[in-house]
């Protein structure tokens, strides 16, 4: 990188070498401009498909959504679906297709299965794939069904309660390909998390457009000006791990280093205190002491109800760690809950992506609890993870209801998809803000085999 480019924010200069929040290397990834074909082209979804999605670990789901044998789910990612199924041997992904005629086998989202009867000529299957029963067999050529057929599967793997699911065989193993140090993710415990929300809708622009949207705070200030009271944008730390991973660390509770007010502890900040147990009224610092104040009233909290913070470091109990996962998530990471991004492509459209998300957190029995506002859950929410609750799905032109912040970003975003086809557009100028999307497009253009 050129010397005289302002360097971005380093978390904590003092955090030992090796430790999850150490700022990362710097990695060279050129500065070319990448060609923009990808965000339209049929042709390029395709390859996309060939290359990318049929041949990458993609998290399917949660293992809290499996609790019990028979548990099942579907996954779709374009024309395949999968069945996750928790069977006796453990979890395995079916590709949801009847051998005998093609078949969708399951319809319903979420539900519990040991036998799966197929809705055409009622076929069954046991929930480990094996073939139980042909109807009628005895009119059946012998040969057309002396091979028994069961249900195709796809790998599984489970990291951190995360399913992760891959359609090739030859693939290297989870653990060679996620590019996340061990033991990041599986320091929050998701697999002790339930499903308190799951919002599936969909977004007019390509799933890359959706991806790069996430991945940088650099358009806070403009596309979300509200969140200059409480999230510090440009002190905001930004590391790349092998295999196309990333992070961000964004401090939360800290004014933006644009806001005009570095002295007020605004409503924003003051919620923030009063969640982590700080009687705002009685504080006696100013906006930018507010952090600090969260992380000491989180580990107040956490030494009195025994939460087992000590394996967080003081800036995880404030900040948010923006985790990507190649290719198509971010987890944003809290000591409480996190929030599961999928940017899942459309089934035919490159214009268009399903933006899939969960709020996962440790189940809370007080029914005066109040979660934290990042979470954005509605009134009504269970959080005592006794139900898991419906997944709510929305087409292009219906409000999700995910909260402001998202909602300007699903309405934003088609803006740029039309922008960047104009004939004027030559492809993104990426600062160095926006550092994880040419490591992504790096690792994408490999995956592609566009280069070495
Ligand atoms: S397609 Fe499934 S039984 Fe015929
Ligand atoms: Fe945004």
């Amino acid at each position: 990188m050129n010397s005289s480019v302002i360097p971005v924010a380093i978390i904590d200069p003092d955090a030992p070498t090796g430790s999850l929040e150490k700022k990362q290397p710097d990695v060279n990834n050129g500065v070319e401009v990448h060609s923009k074909e990808g965000y339209f082209s049929k042709d390029y979804a395709e390859l996309e498909w060939e290359n990318l999605w049929s041949k990458t670990w993609l998290i399917a789901g949660v293992q809290a959504d499996l609790p019990n044998i028979g548990d099942y789910f579907l996954f779709k990612i374009r024309h395949e679906s999968f069945i996750i199924s928790h069977t006796q041997e453990g979890i395995r992904a079916f590709y949801n297709v009847c051998p005998h005629r093609g078949a969708r086998l399951l319809t319903e989202e979420h539900g519990n299965r040991k036998v799966f009867i197929c809705p055409f000529h009622s076929w069954s299957f046991s929930n480990n794939g094996d073939l139980r029963s042909i109807t009628d067999e005895n009119t059946f050529q012998p040969e057309v069904v002396c091979h028994r057929p069961g249900l195709k599967q796809a790998r599984v793997e489970v990291l951190a309660g995360l399913i992760f699911i891959n359609m090739d065989e030859h693939a290297p193993s989870l653990k060679d390909e996620i590019g996340l140090p061990e033991g990041y993710l599986e320091n929050y415990r998701i697999d002790q998390m339930k499903v308190v929300r799951h919002v599936r809708s969909e977004w007019g622009s390509n799933w890359k457009v959706g991806v790069e949207a996430f991945y940088e705070s650099y358009h806070l200030h403009a596309v979300h000006p509200e969140t200059r009271g409480v999230m510090a944008d440009l002190h905001v730390q930004y590391d790349l791990y092998p295999k196309g991973a990333s992070r961000m660390i964004v401090p939360l509770g800290q004014p933006s280093p644009r806001h005009h007010d570095q002295q007020t502890v605004n409503e924003g900040l003051q919620m923030m205190l009063a969640e982590a147990g700080v009687d705002p009224s009685a504080f006696e610092g100013t906006a930018v002491d507010v952090r600090k104040a969260i992380q000491k009233g989180k580990r107040e909290r956490s030494d009195r109800l025994g939460l087992e913070y000590e394996r967080f470091t003081d800036g995880q109990l404030s900040d948010s760690w923006a985790t990507g996962i190649f290719p198509n998530v971010q987890i944003g990471c809290h000591p409480e809950a996190v929030f599961l991004m999928r940017f899942i492509p459309h089934d035919t459209d490159p214009g268009r992506f399903w933006y899939d998300t969960m709020t996962l957190m440790f189940p809370v029995e007080d029914p005066n609890y109040c979660p934290p506002a990042w979470m954005g859950l509605p009134e009504g929410t269970d959080f005592t993870g006794n139900t898991r609750p419906e997944t709510e799905s929305y087409l292009i032109d219906e409000d999700p209801g995910l909260g402001l912040v998202l909602s300007q970003d699903a309405a934003f975003l088609p803006s740029v998809q039309e922008g960047m086809r104009s004939k004027a557009f030559d492809g993104q100028l990426w600062g160095e803000q926006e550092q994880r999307l040419r490591h992504f497009h790096v690792e994408l253009e490999r995956r592609l085999n566009l280069r070495e």
